[in-house]
């Protein structure tokens, strides 16, 4: 096995212009391919509560559900940086309600960081996080718990005014003691800009190219997940298809007398 992955080696990463490359996992036989196949970290997002949960918006998922995820998702892997995502609610009341919930992510799912969504007033509590030894990963741009503020998943900060609050907001995370940022659907110009501007890696996702990783819900990029299809979604695979398939044909060889057959009894 290779080294494992701390979040030092993420800022070393950018320091040589290595890519970091982040994929989402929901639980040990999925987390266990990933981490084999090269994966710097895998994010246990709180996307857990549409692709898996089934839930319209990532906001009814709990505590309890990211817990299970992250634990089962720890299980699978041995080399990347495993990030658990703070849920909604679950860091936004008090700086002690976010240190007790971060805690646990580390304590009992085995996580090694948390990401938390937005800046302005969260960055004081990203701050108690890394005070407390919590490493932090942020989070700016289209932040989806604030799905309802802002109308929708389109892309944020093409205004001035917002494009300058995120650059300021990001450099403010970097001096709380955050260790990357997700930069999510902002103009490719301006996560330059944030890259740029700041030593700890910003990771993209529908971001553009310039920066220093990328990071995808792993059933879009594996065209498991169909409700919505971003642009920025590049499909690797399209299992969907390939499943329904499959299991349409199950249906039709059980219903035929096809299957089992001989060989497959006893
Ligand atoms: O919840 C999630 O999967 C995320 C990533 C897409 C960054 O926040």
């Amino acid at each position: 096995m290779k080294k494992k992955i701390t979040t030092i080696d993420l800022i070393k990463m950018k320091e040589r212009g290595e890519k970091i490359v982040i994929r989402t996992a929901y639980d040990a036989l999925f987390a266990e391919i990933e981490d084999q196949s090269g994966v710097e970290v895998i994010l246990v997002g709180d996307s857990a509560g549409m692709v898996v949960a089934g839930y319209e918006t990532t906001l009814p998922i709990t505590m309890e559900e990211m817990l299970y995820h992250t634990r089962a998702v720890r299980r699978g892997v041995k080399r990347a940086l495993l990030v658990a995502d703070m849920p909604f609610l679950s860091f936004q009341l008090s700086p002690d309600d976010a240190v007790y919930n971060a805690g646990r992510f580390l304590k009992e799912g085995g996580a090694e960081a948390v990401k938390i969504e937005g800046g302005g007033r969260f960055i004081g509590i990203a701050k108690r996080l890394v005070e407390t030894g919590i490493p932090v990963m942020g989070h700016l741009g289209l932040t989806p718990q604030s799905v309802h503020c802002f109308g929708g998943y389109g892309v944020r900060a093409r205004r001035p005014s917002e494009a300058d609050k995120l650059l300021v907001d990001a450099q403010a995370l970097e001096e709380a003691g955050a260790f990357s940022i997700v930069l999510e659907k902002i103009p490719a110009e301006l996560a330059k800009k944030v890259t740029e501007s700041i030593n700890i890696p910003t990771i993209g996702i529908g971001s553009g190219r310039y920066c220093d990783g990328q990071v995808l819900v792993v059933h879009d990029m594996l065209g498991i997940y169909d409700k919505f299809r971003p642009k920025f979604v590049r499909r690797y695979a399209e299992l969907g298809q390939q499943i329904r398939k499959a299991v349409g044909q199950y249906v039709t060889d059980i219903k035929g007398g096809k299957f089992p057959s001989d060989e497959e009894s006893y």
